[in-house]
């Protein structure tokens, strides 16, 4: 949701720009732009499309001689993605650069008093009104002027400033969008994310919100929105370049899929210890766990899905009723959440807007809030009681895989060992899981492993209009992540459907040749969904099922079949999964998508 980006050093600063504007395309890819200082004002370049289209019209950054300067890839809010839409903005007297990242809730009444005030606005954006602002209330102090105007926003933002007054420096300010400093040698940055750091430095300051940077070559400081100093802790990010990197895949998505089964490894081993379950935080205890009576589990997208899935897992083990609700309607829900509620959000980001808007309203309301997030230091990290990272590495693709899988083999971990702390399971059960748990990564490699068999597969999906995913239990949750990848990625629309609601309205849809994409996971249900599968069968549709080798019924049943390898019904989610994810990559590939950023969306959803 918009990536912007800052370098002040030694080195030509448009170049190392669009470099990290590579990097952080996958934010957000409808226009971009690039500001820096040089010795007559401030020179700027802007173009609706790709980062690529910015590379060729500045030459790599090389048309645009400085060392100072801001850059900016937008995911489109307020205006149409076009040349003047994108940002930088710059202020009538040329003086100043603004780049931002989220929304000005108030934007149209600063609109109009700036306006009133003679101030004229070239571009329909909200992120216009900061760049006259910081021009109205300038005195000759940087510091104080972004304070002032800081003072008058409402709403979220990353900001990057560039004023001509200050010609080595650059401004970084944080309110509730993702703001990291790097450290370099004669060189220092800011950037949305770290992955557009990486390449140059490994350590960090996060900035929190309602602080603010002054960054020069030499020196970094941070205030808070009063002015005074903040001491920050630099941290060492651990992430390296080639995490970043395609690394010879043909797309980020097909590397992340390939990269599960070591994502889950990181994920699991660290937490299973001489046979016993150790998650991070001691103060999850048998006491704490007794204490609660209801789970909610909030998130949004396949970080919902992923939820979806777990909950079958939570309420067999822990005997805990669970309720799944998605982040953007539990924030506006009275949710019947109390002290005794343990509330599971999941992301991958961290940043997601309404999953932190539904921290904040369960907080609100007294419950304990387990975050189970992927990017260390995240706003959500920060919002939760307790925090277990997926230790899934950077995911550049928009479309989520290992996140989702490393969500949910968490989940998995959560349920046996709230079970196992607070004694609802016996210890030869126990054991058992366990080893399916631990034995998960090699299932997934195995589901992998299939790929030659899925991408032939996937040839007859290519001129699809509209595909259904059935499935019940387990297998409808894995339904509705199956149908999101493959509508995101290859623009087909997909639906997923519980297979016994098909009868209640929509298998009036199906017709002669409408595919159908049935999960049969679930030994304990796929006998019934056979049952709809025949329905289907019988109104003419075309049958694809996913099961295992034990499902010996399939054959007559289903066109074609795809098998996944055993292991526990209760964790069949996470093997079934995979299958669909290169499904849905595949027929994206040959219809041509764009498959690491599809149209119309952005990684790290920070507005609402
Ligand atoms: C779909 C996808 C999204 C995210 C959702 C939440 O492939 O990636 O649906 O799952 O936007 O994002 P996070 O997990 O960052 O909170």
């Amino acid at each position: 949701m918009c990536g912007i980006v800052g370098y002040t050093g030694m080195q030509q600063a448009a170049t190392v720009l669009l470099e990290g504007l590579k990097r952080l395309e996958y934010r957000g890819y409808d226009s971009a732009g690039v500001a820096v200082i040089k010795d007559s004002g401030i020179d700027m370049r802007k173009v609706s499309g790709r980062i690529s289209k910015l590379c060729e019209e500045t030459n790599n950054g090389e048309a645009l001689p400085g060392c100072v300067g801001i850059g900016h890839t937008r995911w489109a809010t307020h205006g149409a993605p076009t040349d003047m839409n994108a940002h930088p903005h710059k202020s009538n007297d040329g003086r100043f650069a603004v780049v931002h990242n989220g929304i000005i809730e108030n934007y149209q009444s600063l609109r109009d008093e700036l306006i009133g005030k003679g101030y004229l606005f070239e571009s329909e954006t909200d992120t216009e009104v900061i760049v006259h602002l910081l021009e109205m209330y300038y005195t000759g102090d940087l510091k104080k002027t972004v304070l002032r105007v800081s003072s008058r926003l409402q709403g979220s933002y990353a900001l990057g400033v560039i004023c001509t007054d200050y010609p080595h420096e650059i401004v970084a300010v944080r309110e509730a969008s993702p703001l990291i400093i790097g450290i370099g040698v004669g060189e220092n940055f800011f950037a949305s994310d770290i992955t557009a750091l990486v390449p140059y430095t490994r350590n960090v300051i996060y900035l929190e919100d309602g602080e603010f940077a002054r960054i020069t070559p030499d020196e970094i400081q941070v205030f808070d929105l009063l002015g005074k100093i903040v001491k920050k802790e630099v941290r060492r990010v651990t992430w390296d370049v080639q995490a970043a990197e395609r690394g010879g895949y043909e797309h980020f998505m097909l590397k992340e899929i390939m990269e599960q089964p070591h994502a889950v490894e990181a994920t699991i081993h660290p937490r299973i210890q001489n046979g016993e379950i150790k998650l991070d935080d001691e103060r999850m205890d048998a006491g704490f766990l007794n204490n609660i009576n209801r789970i909610v589990i909030t998130a949004c997208g396949s970080a919902f899905y992923a939820g979806c899935a777990g909950r079958y897992a939570i309420e067999s083990l822990c005997k805990v009723p669970v309720i799944t609700e998605l982040a953007s309607e539990l924030r506006y829900s009275e949710p019947m959440i109390d002290e005794h509620t343990l509330v599971i959000v999941l992301s991958q980001s961290g940043e997601t807007a309404d999953t932190i808007a539904a921290i904040k309203e369960c907080k609100s309301k007294n419950a304990s809030i387990l975050a189970i997030v992927n990017v260390v230091g995240s706003t959500v990290a920060k919002l939760a009681d307790f925090i277990l990272y997926t230790w899934a590495g950077p995911e550049i693709a928009v479309a989520t895989t290992k996140g989702y899988t490393t969500q949910l083999v968490l989940l998995y971990l959560f349920a046996l060992y709230t079970a196992r702390v607070t004694q609802r399971i016996d210890d030869k059960t126990y054991r058992k899981l366990l080893r399916a748990i631990k034995t998960l990564p090699r299932r997934i490699q195995e589901s992998i492993d299939m790929n030659p068999t899925i991408a032939s597969c996937a040839e007859k999906y290519k001129d699809a209009r509209s595909i259904f995913f059935i499935g019940r239990n387990t297998d409808q949750a894995a339904a509705l992540e199956g149908a999101l990848k493959m509508k995101e990625i290859s623009y087909i629309h997909a639906e997923a459907y519980a297979a016994g609601e098909l009868k209640h309205g929509t298998i009036a849809l199906i017709e002669e040749h409408q595919p159908v994409i049935a999960l049969c996971c679930n030994e304990k249900v796929w006998g019934k969904t056979m049952n709809n599968i025949i329905e289907v069968k019988s109104r003419g549709g075309d049958v694809l099922a996913v099961t295992t080798k034990k499902n010996g019924m399939i054959s007559s049943v289903a066109d074609d079949i795809l098998y996944i390898p055993e292991t526990e019904t209760l964790f069949t989610g996470l093997v079934e999964i995979v299958p669909l994810q290169l499904l849905a990559y595949y027929t994206a590939k040959n219809r041509n998508c764009d498959i690491d950023k599809p149209k119309n969306l952005a990684k790290s959803v920070t507005v609402e």
